[in-house]
């Protein structure tokens, strides 16, 4: 067996430009969107290099679709007839495989799916999406660890989520598609990648109306044509290195930034006293990209944050924001409130000299002036994100394990951080 770790070097102000991927978590859906097509083709670009993009891949390639990368863009070569059966090593590999259950049933009239199990970050089940399929006529049932769901075909409903589900409206989203007459999505999720997995069904020919309030309206289609989007920008990734400029204070310009999608986290950093500049830059294609610069700051002021769903403060940056907040001049409360178990990174940052208690859905970050560097242990992909940062602010070395994880989310996380004029190195070791 394979585990990767990283080695950091800490303590170097980071200086520099980096531009940012294209987001993991647009990809996903747009990619699993193309199981609504019949004999048609779809090209996505700026699809960043991930695992679980390759992940999305196989599954899709399982399916029967022909997939093929060159450089940033995928062109999926949707046959008339795919298999509706998911492959249970995948879904069991990734959560985000269940967004094929949507454009599968819409398309194929039926689907198996094995239930995606919980992960090290909650039990996260998928409820909501199977009720709001019920709702539009499909009958689901649930044996031995399996979704079997059957519609001949998706009715148009009026469906409110109990919780603004990212996933759930990402699905119902898909489904409506080929669904008779108008869905309606109320209390549906506002994140910046629903729109652009929006963008991606209306120019499969789908009136698609999101307007940003929490309410999706599609009116249903007989068949969906093929499609050409590109992704956009990794909000999270766009986060995490300008957190790593925060933390070694240096100055760091991130490039290809949708800064509306990252108000919460400039309005925090705002709060706790860092100085910062946002470059609008309209580009081609109707697309406008801009850039961020952060400069260096002293301590920061401690700050009470709550995650929420957007335009909330992004449950997937808690932990890089905690860990920063590790050398902030004060006591800083961080209340998770989408996932139970996010966590549990918190003792791995104290291994580094960082002082967090945990209390219920809380963390109590008292600043600390300086880490230490340490061997730790990433439990998933955000957490390995915040002991990187953690690591590159600490004096002396650090060994972040089990770094794997970071890779389903970080494009050359190595090579990008080393292009800042950090000193790191992946590493893949093999284990008995
Ligand atoms: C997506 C993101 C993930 C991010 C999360 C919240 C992708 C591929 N992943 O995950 O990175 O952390 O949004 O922003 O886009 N829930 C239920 N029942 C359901 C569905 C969800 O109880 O049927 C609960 C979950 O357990 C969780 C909360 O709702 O506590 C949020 O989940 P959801 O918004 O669905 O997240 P994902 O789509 O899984």
């Amino acid at each position: 067996m394979f585990m990767d770790r990283i080695r950091i070097s800490g303590g170097i102000p980071l200086r520099g430009t980096v531009r940012t991927q294209g987001a993991k978590n647009a990809a996903l859906p747009a990619m699993a969107s193309c199981l609504l097509l019949k004999g048609q083709r779809m090209t996505l670009s700026n699809v960043p290099r991930l695992q679980d993009v390759e992940t999305m891949e196989e599954l899709l390639r399982s399916h029967g679709v022909s997939v093929v990368r060159e450089a940033d863009r995928y062109v999926f070569d949707v046959p008339e007839t795919v298999s509706w059966e998911a492959s249970e090593s995948l879904v069991r590999k990734m959560r985000a495989s269940s967004l094929v259950l949507g454009p599968l049933l819409a398309r194929c009239g039926r689907v198996v799916l094995p239930l995606p199990g919980g992960c090290s970050i909650g039990s996260r089940p998928i409820d909501l999406h199977l009720k709001g399929l019920v709702q539009m006529g499909a009958k689901v049932e649930i044996r031995n660890g399996f979704v079997y769901a059957q519609a001949d075909r998706l009715i148009g409903r009026r469906i409110y989520l109990d919780f603004p589900s990212v996933g759930a409206t990402e699905n119902l989203m898909m489904a409506a598609v080929l669904a008779r007459g108008e869905t309606i999505l109320e209390n549906s999720a506002r994140e910046p990648e629903i729109e652009n997995l929006a963008g991606v069904l209306r120019s499969m020919g789908v009136e698609i109306d999101t307007e940003g309030t929490g309410c999706v309206r599609i009116r249903g289609i007989g068949e969906a044509g093929g499609c050409d989007k590109r992704v956009i920008p990794d909000r999270i990734e766009a986060c995490t290195y300008i957190l790593a400029g925060v933390m070694t204070g240096g100055e760091v310009t991130v490039e290809d930034v949708v800064p509306e999608h990252i108000d919460s986290l400039l309005a925090k950093l705002e709060e706790a006293g860092v100085s910062f500049s946002v470059r609008r830059e309209p580009r081609l294609a109707g697309c406008e990209e801009s850039t961020v610069t952060v400069y260096p700051a002293r301590r920061l002021k401690p700050l009470s944050i709550k995650t929420m769903p957007f335009p909330g403060f992004p449950t997937d940056l808690q932990p890089q924001m905690v860990a920063a907040l590790t050398l902030s001049n004060g006591v800083s409360l961080v209340e998770e409130s989408v996932f139970q178990a996010r966590f549990l990174y918190a003792a791995e940052l104290n291994r580094m000299g960082a002082d967090i208690g945990i209390k219920g859905d809380t963390a109590v970050i008292r600043g600390v002036e300086s880490l230490d560097g340490a061997a730790v242990r990433a439990t998933d992909l955000r957490a390995g994100a915040a002991l990187i940062l953690a690591g590159l602010a600490a004096k002396g070395e650090s060994c972040v394990e089990q770094a794997e994880h970071v890779l389903r989310g970080y494009e050359s996380i190595d090579s990008k951080l080393n292009s800042l004029g950090a000193r790191v190195v992946f590493e893949s070791v093999s284990e008995k």
